[in-house]
This record gives structure tokens, C-alpha cells and sequence, in this order.
């Protein structure tokens, strides 16, 4: 088999995040304060995938050049590839076509996490040379996804988001192809969302009696597409990080268990209970941290309370009463108490922002 690329598409315009994703791309935002596009990267290095596009959208492609740069410190070599319209996942492999050649190729969409890595899946795929290898795991909501038909061990059918799905097997967002995957892309029509669906090329590949292998992951699959995607991806890979207190801990405070804080960062007569992550100039004073919460670079958190939340980096929340629970906190956001007159709630909010208040 010919050297494998890597393919990551990191195009999709994320509007399922909004507001977040008004300002900045959905595959940076972090999990466990990690953008989640670097462990799509780490994870094609891992596999000895030495060469890797990625998709990018006009809109938010500079600023995923600068975040992740040439690949040098991931040891790959990266190549940003224009996707000029958000046109669907086959029409992005089509763009890539220059890139990809006639190499076989893993696509990985930027958004996605899986557990076990890819590096197994990536052998299986070398090892049997399939026209095409899909990943499937079983889900509560499969009309959410593209979904797979199997019989005896072969895929039959795919379907994207059907409304009626036949079985509950999900497409995950990671796909291994030769090059005839080039030919199938061009043979589909734009589906009914008006894009080049994968799902379609792959079925294309099934009736053109190509062997395309089904593959169910053992491991936990995430595709961060939503707020409670990306709460559950950060509870799932908090719950793997090494406990490790590189700030400034004062003998008031105290870090149970799985507990990042990261050098810079300052505990001042705080609770941190793990797993939690604490990130760089980031201030705790007079806080309580709880489980499954990502604190983000030089966030503030005074007089308050944050469990099962994620705070993107410079956001502060002082002076309330009650708990923040389950929230994502965009980049600089602000929530404080307010000693104005009258008592009530002052907003700036951001098109698309939900707020739950007790
Ligand atoms: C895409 C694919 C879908 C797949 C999913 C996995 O959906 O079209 O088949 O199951 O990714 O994350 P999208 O995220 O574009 O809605």
C-alpha cells in the first residue's frame, strides 16, 4: 500500500456552537483546555500518519493556521487545503484531490474524539486493503448521523440522517479510503441539505461492489458538534488526566483528586475538586471548583462557584450566589453580581446565547 496521508476537515462553520462559533472555529474549542482538533492530529501522528491536509473555511481558516501551525510540534507535516463553500464531506475531498493523489487516506472530521486513537483501525485498514473502512458504534439518536446497514458482517446500506433510521449504527467522523473514493464523489448528487454527502460516495462504493468494511469502535465516540457534546468530551477526557500542581497553591486551598493547575496559575483560599483542569494565569480566589470543569487560560473565578463547565480563556465569573453548572463561558465573557439599582439582571448578550436562570 502506498505511504497513508491524512486528511482533517476543519471547515464545517460549527452552527450548532453559536455564539461561540461566531468568533472562532468549532475545532478549537478546547477540551480539557486542548483545542479539539489537536487530538485529531495527535492521533494520526500516533497511527505513523506522517502528511496531513487539512480543511479549512474562509472564515475561520487563519486562525487554525496559526493555532496549529506547520505540524512540527505534533512531528507531521501539515498542508492547508481551501475549502471555498461549505459544499459537504465528499465535495471536501474532492478539493483535496491535488494533495491526496492516489495515496489511500484516512478523513477525520476536525471535531470528533475517539477514545482508543485510530492507530489499530489504521493497521486493520494496511493490513487488508479494503476500498474502504467506515467506523460504526451504536447510538440513542441515530437520525442525527449517517447510518449504517450491515449484513452478515458486510455493510449493505448508508443512509445520512435518515428519518427513519434502519438501525442504530452511526457513521463515526473517521473514514479510511483508496483513491476510488474520487471517482464515487463525483458520481453523487447533492443531497437534500444541498451537499456532497460522504454517506452517498461510500454507498456509491457499496454499489459499484467495492469492499467497503465496517469497523464498531470499542471505545467511547464524541462528535462535538453541541454544548452537551462538548461537556461530555471534556468529562470523558478529564477523567484520564494525571493529577499535576504546577501554580501557585496557597495552604488555604485545597485540589482533590484529578487536579491540573497549570504554572502561573493562583489558588487563593479555594476548593478545586477533580477531575478539573486550571489553566495558565488563570485566578481562583475564594472559589470552589467542581468536577468535569475546564478553566481556561487567564480565567477569574472570585467569590463564586463553577462545576461541569468549560471557560474559554480570559472569562470571569465573580460574586454570584448560586452555582454555574453545566455552561460554556466564550473567550473574555464576563458574568458578575451587579450593585446597581434596581435588583435586576443587566445583559450583553451575543445573537444566539442561551441563558438558564434559577
Ligand atoms: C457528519 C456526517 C455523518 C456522520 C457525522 C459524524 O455529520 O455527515 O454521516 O455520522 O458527521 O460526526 P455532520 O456533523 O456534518 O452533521
Amino acid at each position: 500500500m502506498d505511504d497513508l496521508k491524512g486528511l482533517i476537515l476543519s471547515g464545517g462553520r460549527g452552527t450548532r456552537l453559536r455564539p461561540i462559533t461566531f468568533t472562532s472555529a468549532k475545532q478549537l474549542v478546547p477540551v480539557a483546555n486542548r483545542p479539539v482538533l489537536f487530538y485529531g492530529i495527535e492521533a494520526m501522528a500516533r497511527a505513523g500518519i506522517g502528511e496531513i491536509g487539512i480543511i479549512i473555511a474562509p472564515e475561520t481558516g487563519e486562525e487554525i493556521r496559526e493555532v496549529v501551525g506547520d505540524g512540527s510540534r505534533f512531528g507531521v507535516k501539515i498542508t492547508y487545503i481551501l475549502q471555498d463553500e461549505p459544499s459537504g464531506l465528499a465535495h471536501a475531498v474532492l478539493t483535496a484531490e491535488e494533495f491526496l493523489g492516489t495515496s489511500p487516506f484516512v478523513m477525520y472530521l476536525g471535531d470528533n474524539l475517539l477514545q482508543g486513537g485510530i492507530t489499530d483501525l489504521v493497521e486493520a485498514f494496511r493490513e487488508g486493503s479494503p476500498d474502504a473502512l467506515i467506523l460504526l458504534t451504536p447510538v440513542p439518536d441515530p437520525e442525527h448521523y449517517g447510518v449504517a446497514e450491515l449484513q452478515d458482517g458486510r455493510v449493505v446500506s448508508l443512509q445520512e440522517k435518515p428519518a427513519e433510521p434502519k438501525t442504530d449504527l452511526a457513521l463515526v467522523g473517521v473514514y479510511m479510503f483508496n483513491a476510488d473514493i474520487h471517482e464515487a464523489a463525483r458520481a453523487i448528487e447533492p443531497s437534500g441539505r444541498g451537499e456532497l454527502e460522504i454517506t452517498d460516495a461510500i454507498q456509491h462504493l457499496v454499489d459499484s461492489g467495492k469492499r467497503v468494511e465496517p469497523h464498531v469502535v470499542e471505545g467511547w465516540w464524541k462528535d462535538t458538534g453541541r454544548l452537551e457534546d462538548m461537556l461530555e468530551a471534556n468529562r470523558l477526557v478529564l477523567d484520564t488526566v494525571e493529577r499535576r500542581l504546577d501554580g501557585e497553591i496557597d495552604e488555604a486551598s485545597t485540589c482533590e483528586g484529578r487536579v491540573v493547575i497549570e504554572e502561573g496559575a493562583v489558588v487563593t483560599n479555594s476548593t478545586v475538586r477533580g477531575p478539573a483542569v486550571i489553566g495558565a494565569g488563570a485566578r481562583l480566589t475564594d472559589a470552589y471548583v467542581g468536577p468535569y470543569s475546564a478553566i481556561g487560560e487567564n480565567c477569574t473565578v472570585e467569590r463564586a462557584e463553577v462545576e461541569h463547565s468549560i471557560l474559554l480563556e480570559g472569562s470571569s465569573v465573580r460574586d454570584l450566589d448560586a452555582r454555574v453548572e453545566s455552561s460554556l463561558l466564550g473567550k473574555d465573557a464576563s458574568i458578575t453580581r451587579s450593585d446597581l439599582q434596581p435588583r435586576a439582571y443587566r445583559f450583553l448578550i451575543g445573537d444566539q446565547s442561551e441563558i438558564g436562570v434559577a
